[in-house]
Protein backbone atom coordinates (compact mmCIF):
# COMPACT_ATOMS: atom_id res chain seq x y z
CA UNK A 1 0.00 0.00 0.00
CA UNK A 2 1.51 3.48 -1.01
CA UNK A 3 0.41 7.07 -0.83
CA UNK A 4 0.20 9.07 -4.17
CA UNK A 5 2.13 11.34 -2.83
CA UNK A 6 4.55 9.04 -2.37
CA UNK A 7 4.20 8.41 -6.12
CA UNK A 8 4.60 12.02 -7.10
CA UNK A 9 7.40 13.55 -4.84
CA UNK A 10 9.50 10.49 -6.42
CA UNK A 11 8.44 12.07 -10.04
CA UNK A 12 9.50 15.56 -8.43
CA UNK A 13 12.65 14.39 -7.11
CA UNK A 14 12.88 12.83 -11.09
CA UNK A 15 12.26 15.45 -13.04
CA UNK A 16 16.06 16.33 -13.28
CA UNK A 17 17.13 12.53 -14.09
CA UNK A 18 14.38 12.49 -16.64
CA UNK A 19 15.82 15.33 -18.23
CA UNK A 20 19.67 13.63 -17.97
CA UNK A 21 17.91 10.42 -20.06
CA UNK A 22 16.39 12.45 -22.70
CA UNK A 23 19.80 14.28 -23.11
CA UNK A 24 21.86 10.89 -23.66
CA UNK A 25 18.92 9.50 -25.66
CA UNK A 26 18.66 12.17 -28.22
CA UNK A 27 21.60 14.25 -27.70
CA UNK A 28 20.33 17.40 -26.80
CA UNK A 29 17.80 19.54 -24.17
CA UNK A 30 14.46 18.63 -23.95
CA UNK A 31 11.32 20.84 -23.19
CA UNK A 32 8.90 18.79 -20.62
CA UNK A 33 5.23 18.71 -20.64
CA UNK A 34 2.97 16.68 -18.45
CA UNK A 35 -0.67 15.83 -18.25
CA UNK A 36 -2.56 14.38 -15.23
CA UNK A 37 -4.73 11.21 -14.84
CA UNK A 38 -8.09 11.75 -13.08
CA UNK A 39 -10.86 10.78 -11.03
CA UNK A 40 -14.50 11.32 -11.63
CA UNK A 41 -16.26 11.91 -8.27
CA UNK A 42 -20.02 11.67 -10.23
CA UNK A 43 -21.35 11.89 -13.75
CA UNK A 44 -20.57 8.13 -14.94
CA UNK A 45 -21.47 7.02 -19.17
CA UNK A 46 -22.90 10.37 -19.07
CA UNK A 47 -20.10 12.39 -21.24
CA UNK A 48 -21.08 10.68 -24.14
CA UNK A 49 -24.57 11.61 -23.24
CA UNK A 50 -23.99 15.01 -23.56
CA UNK A 51 -24.49 15.31 -20.28
CA UNK A 52 -23.27 16.11 -17.28
CA UNK A 53 -19.85 15.21 -15.32
CA UNK A 54 -17.50 16.06 -12.47
CA UNK A 55 -13.87 14.92 -12.50
CA UNK A 56 -10.90 15.83 -10.22
CA UNK A 57 -7.08 15.96 -12.00
CA UNK A 58 -5.36 13.20 -9.85
CA UNK A 59 -1.24 13.73 -8.92
CA UNK A 60 -0.47 11.27 -11.68
CA UNK A 61 1.07 12.23 -14.62
CA UNK A 62 2.42 11.36 -18.00
CA UNK A 63 5.53 13.25 -18.63
CA UNK A 64 6.64 14.14 -21.92
CA UNK A 65 10.31 15.12 -22.66
CA UNK A 66 10.71 16.84 -26.58
CA UNK A 67 13.06 17.98 -28.58
CA UNK A 68 11.95 19.24 -32.47
CA UNK A 69 13.40 17.53 -35.22
CA UNK A 70 13.76 18.91 -39.16
CA UNK A 71 12.01 16.32 -40.45
CA UNK A 72 8.36 14.88 -40.07
CA UNK A 73 9.01 12.18 -37.96
CA UNK A 74 8.17 11.27 -34.83
CA UNK A 75 10.57 9.35 -32.40
CA UNK A 76 8.95 8.08 -29.57
CA UNK A 77 10.92 6.28 -27.01
CA UNK A 78 8.48 4.69 -23.86
CA UNK A 79 9.90 4.32 -20.88
CA UNK A 80 7.00 2.10 -19.56
CA UNK A 81 7.03 0.06 -22.67
CA UNK A 82 10.56 -0.10 -22.87
CA UNK A 83 10.03 0.51 -26.54
CA UNK A 84 11.24 2.96 -29.25
CA UNK A 85 8.48 3.52 -32.70
CA UNK A 86 9.08 5.74 -35.73
CA UNK A 87 6.87 6.86 -37.62
CA UNK A 88 6.59 9.09 -40.35
CA UNK A 89 3.58 11.95 -39.98
CA UNK A 90 2.86 11.79 -43.82
CA UNK A 91 2.49 7.67 -43.99
CA UNK A 92 1.11 6.90 -40.56
CA UNK A 93 -1.97 5.57 -39.54
CA UNK A 94 -3.06 3.24 -36.58
CA UNK A 95 -1.04 0.16 -35.79
CA UNK A 96 -3.20 -1.40 -32.72
CA UNK A 97 0.06 -0.35 -30.93
CA UNK A 98 0.23 1.47 -27.71
CA UNK A 99 2.14 4.01 -29.95
CA UNK A 100 -1.48 4.82 -31.28
CA UNK A 101 -2.46 7.03 -28.74
CA UNK A 102 0.99 9.05 -29.57
CA UNK A 103 1.02 9.10 -32.67
CA UNK A 104 -3.09 9.92 -32.75
CA UNK A 105 -2.34 12.74 -30.92
CA UNK A 106 -0.17 14.40 -32.77
CA UNK A 107 -1.85 13.33 -36.62
CA UNK A 108 -5.41 14.83 -35.73
CA UNK A 109 -4.05 18.30 -35.24
CA UNK A 110 -1.38 18.01 -37.99
CA UNK A 111 -4.41 17.12 -40.22
CA UNK A 112 -6.61 20.07 -38.79
CA UNK A 113 -4.37 22.85 -39.82
CA UNK A 114 -2.04 22.46 -37.15
CA UNK A 115 1.15 21.97 -39.41
CA UNK A 116 3.90 19.95 -37.15
CA UNK A 117 7.31 19.46 -37.04
CA UNK A 118 8.77 16.11 -36.14
CA UNK A 119 9.77 15.54 -32.60
CA UNK A 120 11.59 13.49 -30.55
CA UNK A 121 9.94 12.46 -27.36
CA UNK A 122 10.69 10.89 -23.87
CA UNK A 123 7.22 9.57 -22.30
CA UNK A 124 7.08 8.22 -19.27
CA UNK A 125 3.69 7.71 -17.16
CA UNK A 126 3.00 7.22 -13.41
CA UNK A 127 -0.62 7.05 -14.04
CA UNK A 128 -1.69 3.63 -13.16
CA UNK A 129 -2.76 1.80 -16.42
CA UNK A 130 -5.95 0.32 -16.92
CA UNK A 131 -7.18 1.29 -13.15
CA UNK A 132 -9.70 3.78 -15.05
CA UNK A 133 -7.39 6.55 -13.83
CA UNK A 134 -7.11 7.71 -17.39
CA UNK A 135 -3.56 6.82 -18.52
CA UNK A 136 -4.48 7.11 -22.01
CA UNK A 137 -5.78 10.94 -21.95
CA UNK A 138 -2.68 11.78 -19.81
CA UNK A 139 -0.77 10.67 -22.63
CA UNK A 140 -2.96 12.09 -25.23
CA UNK A 141 -3.15 15.17 -23.58
CA UNK A 142 0.83 15.55 -22.49
CA UNK A 143 1.75 14.83 -26.41
CA UNK A 144 -0.41 16.81 -28.41
CA UNK A 145 0.33 19.92 -25.73
CA UNK A 146 4.32 19.09 -26.38
CA UNK A 147 4.20 18.73 -30.56
CA UNK A 148 2.13 21.82 -30.51
CA UNK A 149 4.07 23.89 -28.35
CA UNK A 150 7.14 22.81 -29.84
CA UNK A 151 5.68 23.95 -33.29
CA UNK A 152 4.75 27.45 -32.53
CA UNK A 153 1.49 27.10 -32.02
CA UNK A 154 -0.18 28.67 -29.46
CA UNK A 155 -3.00 26.19 -27.22
CA UNK A 156 -6.46 26.63 -27.16
CA UNK A 157 -7.04 24.34 -24.47
CA UNK A 158 -10.65 23.42 -25.31
CA UNK A 159 -9.56 22.70 -28.83
CA UNK A 160 -6.69 20.53 -27.50
CA UNK A 161 -9.13 18.07 -25.37
CA UNK A 162 -11.51 17.62 -28.47
CA UNK A 163 -8.60 16.69 -30.73
CA UNK A 164 -6.96 14.26 -28.23
CA UNK A 165 -10.66 12.81 -27.73
CA UNK A 166 -10.64 12.54 -31.59
CA UNK A 167 -7.17 10.83 -31.49
CA UNK A 168 -9.09 8.18 -29.21
CA UNK A 169 -12.03 7.39 -31.14
CA UNK A 170 -9.97 7.25 -34.65
CA UNK A 171 -6.36 6.11 -33.18
CA UNK A 172 -7.59 3.37 -30.56
CA UNK A 173 -10.80 2.57 -31.80
CA UNK A 174 -12.33 3.75 -28.06
CA UNK A 175 -15.74 5.83 -28.59
CA UNK A 176 -14.77 7.87 -25.56
CA UNK A 177 -16.75 10.92 -24.41
CA UNK A 178 -14.61 14.40 -23.59
CA UNK A 179 -14.47 13.81 -20.20
CA UNK A 180 -10.96 12.37 -19.88
CA UNK A 181 -9.18 14.78 -21.82
CA UNK A 182 -11.24 17.82 -20.82
CA UNK A 183 -9.90 17.26 -17.18
CA UNK A 184 -6.83 16.25 -18.37
CA UNK A 185 -6.54 19.91 -19.82
CA UNK A 186 -8.37 21.93 -17.51
CA UNK A 187 -7.53 20.09 -14.48
CA UNK A 188 -7.19 22.84 -11.13
CA UNK A 189 -5.53 22.17 -7.72
CA UNK A 190 -7.76 22.20 -4.63
CA UNK A 191 -10.88 21.93 -7.11
CA UNK A 192 -13.41 19.60 -9.10
CA UNK A 193 -14.83 20.60 -12.35
CA UNK A 194 -18.18 20.40 -13.58
CA UNK A 195 -18.66 20.07 -17.44
CA UNK A 196 -21.38 20.55 -19.58
CA UNK A 197 -20.23 17.90 -22.21
CA UNK A 198 -22.74 19.21 -24.86
CA UNK A 199 -21.44 23.31 -24.85
CA UNK A 200 -18.15 22.39 -23.38
CA UNK A 201 -19.51 25.12 -20.80
CA UNK A 202 -17.57 24.40 -17.18
CA UNK A 203 -17.27 25.65 -13.98
CA UNK A 204 -14.32 24.72 -10.61
CA UNK A 205 -15.67 24.33 -8.35
CA UNK A 206 -13.46 23.85 -4.89
CA UNK A 207 -13.54 20.97 -2.57
CA UNK A 208 -14.42 21.93 0.81
CA UNK A 209 -11.79 21.55 3.45
CA UNK A 210 -12.16 18.57 6.06
CA UNK A 211 -12.14 15.26 3.64
CA UNK A 212 -10.20 13.45 1.74
CA UNK A 213 -10.70 12.04 -2.01
CA UNK A 214 -9.23 8.74 -1.57
CA UNK A 215 -8.97 6.10 -4.25
CA UNK A 216 -9.22 2.27 -4.24
CA UNK A 217 -7.34 0.32 -6.60
CA UNK A 218 -9.32 -3.30 -7.23
CA UNK A 219 -6.61 -4.08 -9.70
CA UNK A 220 -8.47 -5.41 -11.85
CA UNK A 221 -7.42 -4.34 -15.20
CA UNK A 222 -10.76 -3.02 -17.36
CA UNK A 223 -9.55 -4.83 -20.56
CA UNK A 224 -13.01 -6.07 -21.32
CA UNK A 225 -13.91 -1.93 -21.60
CA UNK A 226 -13.28 -1.18 -24.59
CA UNK A 227 -15.64 -3.73 -26.09
CA UNK A 228 -18.28 -3.67 -23.55
CA UNK A 229 -17.92 0.55 -23.18
CA UNK A 230 -18.88 0.73 -27.37
CA UNK A 231 -21.92 -1.01 -27.05
CA UNK A 232 -23.16 0.85 -23.96
CA UNK A 233 -22.91 3.70 -26.04
CA UNK A 234 -24.65 2.23 -28.48
CA UNK A 235 -27.61 0.91 -26.53
CA UNK A 236 -28.06 4.81 -25.67
CA UNK A 237 -27.69 5.82 -29.18
CA UNK A 238 -30.87 3.14 -29.84
CA UNK A 239 -32.67 4.56 -26.83
CA UNK A 240 -32.36 8.07 -28.07
CA UNK A 241 -34.02 6.73 -31.45
CA UNK A 242 -36.67 5.40 -30.18
CA UNK A 243 -37.64 8.02 -27.95
CA UNK A 244 -37.36 10.49 -30.53
CA UNK A 245 -40.57 9.12 -31.88
CA UNK A 246 -42.39 10.52 -29.28
CA UNK A 247 -39.80 13.52 -28.47
CA UNK A 248 -39.42 15.03 -31.87
CA UNK A 249 -36.06 17.29 -31.75
CA UNK A 250 -34.08 14.98 -28.70
CA UNK A 251 -30.43 14.22 -29.91
CA UNK A 252 -29.05 12.60 -26.97
CA UNK A 253 -30.04 11.15 -23.58
CA UNK A 254 -29.20 14.59 -22.03
CA UNK A 255 -32.24 15.94 -23.64
CA UNK A 256 -35.27 13.03 -21.97
CA UNK A 257 -36.05 13.70 -17.99
CA UNK A 258 -37.09 11.24 -16.16
CA UNK A 259 -40.93 12.05 -16.08
CA UNK A 260 -40.45 11.63 -19.92
CA UNK A 261 -38.54 8.32 -19.58
CA UNK A 262 -41.03 7.06 -17.21
CA UNK A 263 -44.13 8.25 -19.74
CA UNK A 264 -42.92 6.04 -22.75
CA UNK A 265 -40.77 3.68 -21.39
CA UNK A 266 -42.59 0.69 -23.06
CA UNK A 267 -41.26 1.81 -26.44
CA UNK A 268 -38.18 0.66 -25.21
CA UNK A 269 -36.64 -3.19 -24.23
CA UNK A 270 -36.22 -3.26 -20.73
CA UNK A 271 -32.19 -3.71 -20.93
CA UNK A 272 -32.33 -0.32 -23.28
CA UNK A 273 -34.92 1.59 -20.44
CA UNK A 274 -32.26 0.76 -17.86
CA UNK A 275 -29.46 1.89 -19.53
CA UNK A 276 -31.31 5.06 -20.38
CA UNK A 277 -32.88 5.33 -16.80
CA UNK A 278 -29.19 5.21 -15.35
CA UNK A 279 -28.14 8.24 -17.67
CA UNK A 280 -30.80 10.41 -17.16
CA UNK A 281 -30.60 9.87 -13.05
CA UNK A 282 -27.04 10.41 -13.06
CA UNK A 283 -27.53 13.47 -15.06
CA UNK A 284 -29.89 14.81 -12.38
CA UNK A 285 -27.31 13.21 -9.94
CA UNK A 286 -24.87 15.60 -10.65
CA UNK A 287 -26.53 18.68 -11.28
CA UNK A 288 -27.57 18.22 -7.35
CA UNK A 289 -23.56 16.76 -6.16
CA UNK A 290 -22.60 20.24 -7.72
CA UNK A 291 -25.28 22.77 -5.49
CA UNK A 292 -24.32 20.10 -2.16
CA UNK A 293 -20.89 21.07 -2.71
CA UNK A 294 -21.51 24.64 -3.44
CA UNK A 295 -23.38 24.90 -0.35
CA UNK A 296 -20.83 22.74 2.25
CA UNK A 297 -23.45 19.80 2.03
CA UNK A 298 -20.95 16.62 1.72
CA UNK A 299 -23.15 13.91 3.69
CA UNK A 300 -25.59 14.99 0.37
CA UNK A 301 -22.99 14.77 -1.78
CA UNK A 302 -21.74 11.33 -0.32
CA UNK A 303 -25.23 10.09 -0.87
CA UNK A 304 -25.42 11.02 -4.39
CA UNK A 305 -22.13 8.73 -5.22
CA UNK A 306 -23.59 6.23 -2.99
CA UNK A 307 -26.83 6.27 -5.63
CA UNK A 308 -24.80 6.99 -8.90
CA UNK A 309 -22.83 3.29 -7.82
CA UNK A 310 -26.23 1.22 -7.39
CA UNK A 311 -27.24 3.05 -10.44
CA UNK A 312 -24.09 1.69 -12.65
CA UNK A 313 -24.50 -1.44 -10.88
CA UNK A 314 -27.95 -2.49 -11.50
CA UNK A 315 -29.35 -0.33 -14.47
CA UNK A 316 -25.88 0.21 -16.40
CA UNK A 317 -24.15 -3.12 -15.71
CA UNK A 318 -20.78 -1.72 -15.58
CA UNK A 319 -19.81 -3.05 -11.81
CA UNK A 320 -17.88 -6.34 -11.21
CA UNK A 321 -17.47 -8.17 -8.07
CA UNK A 322 -14.49 -6.78 -7.03
CA UNK A 323 -15.34 -2.98 -7.54
CA UNK A 324 -18.72 -4.13 -5.11
CA UNK A 325 -16.61 -5.59 -2.85
CA UNK A 326 -14.39 -2.53 -2.28
CA UNK A 327 -17.71 -0.14 -2.27
CA UNK A 328 -19.52 -2.75 0.49
CA UNK A 329 -15.92 -2.34 2.50
CA UNK A 330 -15.52 1.10 2.56
CA UNK A 331 -18.91 2.19 2.98
CA UNK A 332 -18.78 -0.14 6.32
CA UNK A 333 -15.63 2.31 7.56
CA UNK A 334 -16.52 5.27 10.17
CA UNK A 335 -15.90 8.81 7.91
CA UNK A 336 -17.10 7.46 4.75
CA UNK A 337 -19.45 10.25 3.38
CA UNK A 338 -19.95 8.04 -0.52
CA UNK A 339 -18.03 5.63 -2.17
CA UNK A 340 -18.50 4.39 -5.80
CA UNK A 341 -16.51 2.69 -8.92
CA UNK A 342 -15.43 5.38 -11.21
CA UNK A 343 -14.41 5.22 -14.78
CA UNK A 344 -15.55 3.20 -17.42
CA UNK A 345 -16.08 0.39 -15.08
CA UNK A 346 -15.47 -3.71 -15.77
CA UNK A 347 -12.27 -3.73 -12.90
CA UNK A 348 -10.00 0.01 -12.06
CA UNK A 349 -10.85 1.44 -9.48
CA UNK A 350 -13.75 3.22 -6.64
CA UNK A 351 -13.45 6.81 -5.51
CA UNK A 352 -14.35 7.36 -1.70
CA UNK A 353 -15.16 10.43 0.31
CA UNK A 354 -13.51 10.15 3.60
CA UNK A 355 -13.78 12.45 6.35
CA UNK A 356 -9.61 13.60 7.34
CA UNK A 357 -9.18 12.23 10.76
CA UNK A 358 -10.26 8.73 9.58
CA UNK A 359 -8.59 8.35 6.38
CA UNK A 360 -5.90 6.15 7.80
CA UNK A 361 -8.08 3.63 9.41
CA UNK A 362 -9.96 3.65 6.44
CA UNK A 363 -6.98 2.80 4.35
CA UNK A 364 -5.75 0.08 6.75
CA UNK A 365 -9.59 -1.54 7.13
CA UNK A 366 -9.79 -1.33 3.55
CA UNK A 367 -6.76 -2.90 2.73
CA UNK A 368 -7.15 -5.65 5.19
CA UNK A 369 -10.30 -6.46 4.16
CA UNK A 370 -10.27 -6.45 0.38
CA UNK A 371 -6.98 -8.95 1.03
CA UNK A 372 -9.19 -11.13 2.52
CA UNK A 373 -12.21 -11.02 0.55
CA UNK A 374 -10.02 -11.38 -2.79
CA UNK A 375 -6.65 -12.28 -2.03
CA UNK A 376 -5.27 -9.49 -3.80
CA UNK A 377 -3.34 -6.74 -2.03
CA UNK A 378 -5.11 -3.29 -3.00
CA UNK A 379 -3.43 0.18 -3.78
CA UNK A 380 -5.08 2.82 -2.17
CA UNK A 381 -4.31 6.57 -2.88
CA UNK A 382 -4.79 9.50 -0.82
CA UNK A 383 -5.84 11.85 -3.33
CA UNK A 384 -5.86 16.21 -4.25
CA UNK A 385 -7.48 17.38 -6.76
CA UNK A 386 -4.38 18.88 -8.90
CA UNK A 387 -3.68 20.99 -11.92
CA UNK A 388 -3.78 20.07 -15.29
CA UNK A 389 -1.27 19.80 -18.26
CA UNK A 390 1.61 22.30 -18.35
CA UNK A 391 4.72 22.45 -19.32
CA UNK A 392 6.82 21.69 -16.41
CA UNK A 393 10.51 22.70 -17.66
CA UNK A 394 11.72 24.95 -20.96
CA UNK A 395 14.92 23.80 -22.78
CA UNK A 396 15.83 28.03 -22.91
CA UNK A 397 15.43 29.16 -19.32
CA UNK A 398 15.79 25.63 -17.73
CA UNK A 399 13.25 26.72 -15.59
CA UNK A 400 11.34 24.06 -13.63
CA UNK A 401 8.26 24.34 -12.73
CA UNK A 402 7.02 22.07 -9.64
CA UNK A 403 5.10 19.05 -10.94
CA UNK A 404 3.76 18.22 -7.36
CA UNK A 405 1.68 21.24 -7.99
C1 LIG B 1 -14.17 6.30 -19.88
C2 LIG B 1 -14.29 7.25 -21.06
C3 LIG B 1 -14.99 8.55 -20.65
C4 LIG B 1 -16.29 8.28 -19.89
C5 LIG B 1 -16.07 7.23 -18.80
C6 LIG B 1 -17.36 6.81 -18.15
O1 LIG B 1 -13.29 6.85 -18.93
O2 LIG B 1 -13.03 7.55 -21.60
O3 LIG B 1 -15.21 9.35 -21.79
O4 LIG B 1 -17.30 7.89 -20.77
O5 LIG B 1 -15.43 6.07 -19.28
O6 LIG B 1 -17.94 7.87 -17.47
Amino acid sequence: MFTIEDVHSSSAASLADFEKRFRSRFGTAPRIFRAPGRVNLIGEHTDYNDGFVMPAAVQFSCWVAASPRDDRKLVVDSENMQQTVTVDMDNARPSGQWSDYVVGAALIPDRNGKRLNGANLLIQSDVPIGAGLSSSAAIEVSVALAVLSLSGHSIDRKQLALWCQRAENEFAGMRCGIMDQFIASHGRSNHALKLDCRSLDYELLPMQAGVEIVICNTMVKHKLAGGEYNIRRAQCEDGVRKLASVLPGITALRDVSSEQLERYRELLDAVTYRRCRHVVTEDERVQHAASALKSGDLALFGRLMNESHESLRQDFEVSCTELDKMVELARAQKGVLGARMTGGGFGGCTVNLVQNEDVRAFRENVAKGYREATGTIPEIYVCKASQGAEEVMRESTKEAGSPSQ
